[in-house]
């Protein structure tokens, strides 16, 4: 043993997660639960985690998993079920009824840090150790049988053994960067604009989302609660979150809404207000040996779609049954099937996003759209798109049968 070693802490488990996000603390909660003993490395605080404010509509796949994870309680009391969402389409509105169209199926309203908040609570409870505010994290011999994460943590150094690895450090983690680049393909589209996000404990416009699509831009009227909203509007990418007073959101997205809508809309100072860029992102293979990537660390998605959550959740139910056949049916090869079983579900939820994406923005600033058509043909065919899908039943079921969630492969 070097030098250096004999000065690290060396302990050892048998997954060693990296990223307390939804990724990592789901992954660690369920396999907890299986008694599959798991470490979580997380680079920053616990409340700086919780200080991300991001989406809130939940999948019937994520809703089961909470549950099965016992980590259900809060949002059975404080979710809110939706069976319908609405698409304004330059004012006229189409209800999507997801209940009907979809033969029963919902999705939750509960917000992500919610989530995190629920999953944080309950690895306390479970005594699993988690190692926030750690630096220095490296990824060693991954395509090995005897992987390691070596860390730092209050001034000392770490070294973890561990059998497998899973990146659950989203996309500026350290896990997709530990597959050489020779060994990656990646898959990227960055949208010409980005999502002015605005957090209010104002009483939500409707008791359903609001996706508009306008000649002035897209907005979505979101909710967290009955008595906090979440909304958006689309703007150029050279805004910065100082161009928008609370005033100027507000008089934006009243123009946006329908005007039966806007008339009962409630304002309110912001809590949160940010603009995030849109991106649709892939990387494949989602492993090398024994690493795994999860969630946003494999892939991201424009928010038009509300999948980046749920897509997380999917990974994390592929990797968490793949581990228990390791560990407690003894079929050490079953973890080699991960990337290829999380991609074909990964890649219906980064189509549905990026066709609800060209659907529902205003690509004015788009130098290149899709197939290099110019931007006016491409517009009309986008207008075209959606007048279909939205005045044909079948082409609403499409919308309704991605937008509660295509089922989970079978493991
Ligand atoms: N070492 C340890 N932790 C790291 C590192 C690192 N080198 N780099 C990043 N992290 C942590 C981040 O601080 C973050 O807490 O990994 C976590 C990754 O969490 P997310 O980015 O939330 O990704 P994920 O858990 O996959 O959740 C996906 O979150 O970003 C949203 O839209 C996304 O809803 C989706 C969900
Ligand atoms: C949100 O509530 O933040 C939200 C909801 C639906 C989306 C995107 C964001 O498609």
């Amino acid at each position: 043993m070097s030098y250096h070693e004999k000065m690290m802490q060396n302990i050892k488990t048998k997954v060693a997660i990296i990223g307390a996000g939804p990724s990592g603390l789901l992954l660690g909660q369920l396999l907890a639960k299986k008694g599959i003993d798991n470490i979580i490395i997380e680079r920053v605080s616990p409340d700086y985690v919780l200080g991300r404010i991001r989406a809130g509509i939940l999948e019937q796949g994520l809703v089961d998993l909470l549950r099965e994870a016992d980590v259900s309680d809060r949002m059975d009391e404080e979710g809110h079920v939706h069976d319908g969402f609405a698409i304004s389409y330059y004012g006229t509105s189409y209800r999507i009824d997801l209940n009907e169209l979809t033969g029963g199926k919902t999705v939750m309203c509960y917000g992500q840090t919610e989530v995190t908040r629920d999953l944080m609570v309950a690895r306390k409870e479970n005594g699993a150790s988690t190692y926030y505010s750690s630096t220095n994290v490296v990824l060693n011999d991954v395509d090995s049988a005897s992987p390691s994460v070596t860390f730092e943590h209050e001034g000392e150094s770490y070294l973890l053994d561990c059998d497998y690895i899973a990146g659950c450090d989203g996309f500026h983690g350290v896990s997709r960067k530990t597959i050489p680049e020779e060994k990656r393909t990646e898959f990227e589209r960055v949208y010409p604009f980005g999502w002015l996000g605005l957090l209010s404990d104002t009483p939500p416009v409707s008791d359903e989302l609001i996706y508009c699509k306008t000649d002035r831009g897209f907005a979505l009227a979101s909710q967290r609660s009955s008595t906090r909203s979440r909304y958006y509007i689309q703007v150029p990418l050279t805004d910065k979150v100082e161009d928008w007073s609370d005033d100027k959101f507000w008089d934006e997205f009243k123009k946006r809404l329908p005007a039966d809508t806007a008339r009962k809309l409630v304002t309110g100072p912001s809590i949160e207000k940010s603009i995030a860029p849109l991106r649709s992102f892939v990387c494949e293979p989602m492993q090398l040996g024994n690493l795994f990537l999860v969630g946003d660390a494999a892939h991201i998605v424009p928010p038009t779609g509300a999948k980046g959550l749920n897509l997380a959740a999917s990974d994390v139910s592929i990797l968490y049954r793949l581990l228990c056949k390791v560990y407690n049916d003894g079929e050490p090869s079953a973890v080699q099937g991960y990337s290829e079983l999380a991609l074909n579900r990964v890649w219906q939820a980064e189509r549905f996003s990026w066709w609800m994406s060209n659907m529902l923005h205003d690509f004015k600033d788009d130098a290149g759209t899709a197939n290099n058509l110019d931007q006016k043909t491409f517009e009309r065919f986008m207008k075209s798109e959606l007048d279909f899908f939205l005045t044909n039943k079948a082409g609403q079921e499409v919308i309704a049968t991605q937008y509660v969630g295509l089922p989970y492969p079978q493991v």
